[in-house]
């Protein structure tokens, strides 16, 4: 989509959110109170930004529709945030003020200009992704599993948002720029994607999920948004797969020295496995 046709969407969108039983008995289990509610009041806090460098950066792209666009995503977040704030109230957990991960999060941010900035969000979008859904599976609150939903509506285009707006910024740099980009992206996920899964695990588990399922679903995410800059394909996430829609990968043109190395690899890993596999299954003598 251009820029006129994002502003369109999200002004419709603006207009057209979800309805959240805030009137429901509140739901919680012990185990769900004591880690979840943690959980959230941390993502609480990474959703509230005031925009102020996201705006004055995306000034720089001289595009007054994709300004306003921006505007009006600054609000969706917003939005988030309030929703979320919402919900802690909602069961007596005050709001954070500080955590380290925010601190990174923006510092981050806020160095990168317009394009690092929106590769820094596009991680956030991402994990937050795999994050509500898992929170809006493990839970039984009525009004908690609405804010998820209308959270998850925005957050799936939110990431098609960005994507679109790295693969034109991408196309415009030199050949060499695009892979060293795109590896930087890489390895800025996987950081960031196991800090995640790592902090968050207790309430990954408390809400029937895990740091691994988490992880893994996340690099799937991931592998559709890499896929969606790189060839500007549109990046399709279903809410009720709780991933992105399989669709044909991205594949990096390989050599033949690159295919047989990928194939010793994977023979040198069953190798390994199946090694100790005797040994494990045979265990102490059996009579
Ligand atoms: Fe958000
Ligand atoms: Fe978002």
């Amino acid at each position: 989509m251009n820029s006129a046709e994002w502003l369109a969407y999200y002004r419709q969108n603006r207009s057209d959110r979800l309805p959240i039983a805030w009137d429901v008995p509140v739901q919680i289990t012990p185990a769900l109170r004591a880690s979840v509610l943690r959980s959230l009041a941390r993502f609480q806090l990474g959703e509230s930004s005031a925009g102020t460098s996201l705006r004055r950066a995306a000034r720089t792209t001289g595009d007054a529709d994709f300004m306003a666009a921006i505007e009006l995503f600054i609000a969706e977040e917003q939005e988030h945030a309030r929703l979320l704030g919402r919900v802690l109230a909602r069961f007596a957990v005050p709001p954070l003020h500080h955590h380290w991960s925010d601190w990174l999060f923006r510092r981050c941010r806020h160095r990168l200009g317009f394009s690092g900035e929106i590769t820094v969000l596009l991680m956030a979008e991402i994990v937050a992704l795999k994050y509500y859904s898992v929170v809006r599976t493990g839970t039984a609150d009525g009004a908690l599993r609405g804010v998820c939903d209308q959270m998850l509506h925005d957050e799936k285009f939110h990431v098609r948002f960005h994507c679109e707006y790295l693969h034109r910024w991408l196309g415009r740099r030199s050949p060499v720029v695009q892979p060293l980009a795109s590896w930087v992206f890489t390895v800025l996920f996987a950081g960031a994607t196991t800090v995640v899964a790592w902090d968050h695990r207790s309430a990954f588990l408390a809400l029937g999920s895990s740091a691994d399922e988490f992880l893994n679903d996340s690099w799937q995410n991931f592998q559709a948004a890499q896929t969606a800059i790189l060839t500007g394909r549109p990046f399709v996430w279903s809410r009720t797969l709780g991933r992105a829609e399989a669709g044909p990968a991205w594949v990096a043109p390989r050599s033949e020295f690159q295919q047989a190395w990928a194939l010793a690899r994977q023979s040198a890993r069953w190798l390994w496995t199946l090694s100790f596999q005797p040994l494990v299954l045979a265990g102490p003598a059996r009579h």
